[in-house]
């Protein structure tokens, strides 16, 4: 069952006829059409689609709530920043085929109201990002993007804006203020973007995943899309699997599979690499959290259980990795990503970046082990941002599964 990654190198990117050949624009057609935008907003709900950035937010609510805010004028950003290591799901969408991007944003902004939209691009994805201007260019030659689209009323004019490359400017807040021209911090929250985002006007912001997949629920219906995966958050799922397992690269698989069918089925990982032994797995990145192999029964889903499944990347560590390497390599990350406005993140992932390196040097002084504790805790409980309690995560659950190999 493939929705995103159906027609990746059967389609030329580079020409949108391609894309309408197989149905594409159809949707849009349809929404502006037939449907009013309430209409598209109570599909969306009605389909379960809930994003694929991260945090799993049930789609068609975001949208109510900036289409229900009252303001003058609204935006709509599709957020293609994906800093998160070891991920490149979004930008192989965009790769492969742009104008499932282009038309779900267009729909969002349809259904919302927003006359203007924007990609929002991490600014090292420059081939990904020129692919999306030509497409745009496309699309607006054909009177799908821009003014009166398809000879309606409807205006839509999107707009590409390329980031610096920080993995906190993927967060939200952060972004809009990047796009504002200030520096990339997150904003206290509430008020949420779709109450109070971009120049302090109701804005959704969707991950480009999740956009993807709205051409395909308006086309065939709620109801169906509804009825692929799992009931907590139907679809399907991009997943990046990289590390000691024999397949790597995207799979698209339904939501509900579990780790232990994504590592191992033919169709999918293929099992782990021959002549490894598999230690543990990463779900969701730098900011995952580990998961033993008795415990890879668990179903990948949103909304539900213990491992957050995040932007669906799945590392497979094998017993040959270095535990100190890994935990260096995790706060040399998050340490260099720390934006720096809150006191917790900005000094406690550098002193964890320091202790690692103490670690690794087999340094580590007495003290260090109370510090540990106290340095993931604070992350984890007082940081401004998600970001600073992503970085205590994989250590948190790395201390508990293999502290005497770390410590030993
Ligand atoms: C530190 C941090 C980094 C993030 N990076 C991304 C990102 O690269 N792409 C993304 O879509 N969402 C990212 N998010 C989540 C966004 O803030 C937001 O929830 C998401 O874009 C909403 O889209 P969705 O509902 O379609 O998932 C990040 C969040 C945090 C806290
Ligand atoms: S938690 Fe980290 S990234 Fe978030 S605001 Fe604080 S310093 Fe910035």
């Amino acid at each position: 069952m493939k929705i995103i990654s159906k027609n990746w190198n059967k389609m030329d990117p580079l020409k949108i006829d391609s894309y309408v050949k197989n149905g594409g624009y159809e949707a849009l057609r349809k929404v502006i059409r037939e449907m009013k935008r309430e209409d598209v907003i109570a599909e969306i709900k009605l389909s379960g689609l809930r994003g694929r950035g991260g945090a799993g937010f049930p789609t068609g609510e975001k949208w109510e709530l900036a289409a229900k805010t009252k303001s003058p004028e609204n935006f709509f950003i599709c957020n293609l920043d994906e800093s998160e290591p070891g991920v490149y799901k979004d930008r192989t969408i965009a790769k492969k085929n742009p104008h499932q991007i282009i038309e779900g944003l267009l729909i969002g902004a349809y259904a919302i109201g927003a006359k203007h939209a924007y990609i929002y691009i991490n600014g090292h994805y420059q081939k990904p990002a020129e692919i999306l201007e030509i497409a745009l260019n496309q699309a607006r030659e054909k009177e799908f993007v821009g003014g009166g689209i398809m000879g309606s009323p409807v205006d839509v004019e999107i707009q590409i804006f390329q980031g610096a490359g920080a993995y906190i400017c993927g967060e939200e807040t952060a972004l809009i203020d990047t796009i504002e021209g200030k520096r990339g911090e997150p904003r206290l929250k509430p008020p949420y973007p779709p109450v109070s985002g971009l120049f302090g006007k109701p804005t959704a912001v969707n991950n480009a995943e999740t956009l993807a997949n709205v051409p395909y629920i308006i086309r065939r219906g709620a109801k169906v899309f509804s009825q692929i995966g799992s009931s907590v958050s139907p679809g399907t799922k991009l997943f990046v699997l990289e590390g000691a397992v024999k397949n790597r690269g995207i799979f698209e698989a339904p939501t509900g599979t579990t780790i232990q069918e994504l590592v191992f089925n033919s169709i999918y990982g293929g099992g782990v690499e021959k002549g490894k032994d598999l230690w543990f797995v990463q779900i969701g990145g730098a900011s995952g959290r580990l998961v033993s192999p008795a415990k890879m029964d668990q179903p990948l889903v949103y909304g539900a259980g213990d491992c957050p499944l995040g932007c669906g990347s799945v590392l497979v560590v094998d017993k040959s990795a270095d535990p100190k390497d890994l935990l260096f390599a995790w706060a040399d990350f998050f340490h260099r990503e720390s934006c720096g406005k809150c006191v917790p993140c900005r000094e406690g992932t550098f002193r964890l970046w320091e202790i690692a390196k103490r670690l690794k040097n087999n340094d580590l002084q007495k003290i260090d082990r109370e510090n540990i504790e106290e340095i993931l805790w604070t992350l984890s409980n007082t940081s401004f941002c998600p970001l600073g309690s992503f970085a205590s995560v994989a250590w948190t659950d790395a201390i508990k599964m293999f502290e005497k190999e770390i410590f030993r």
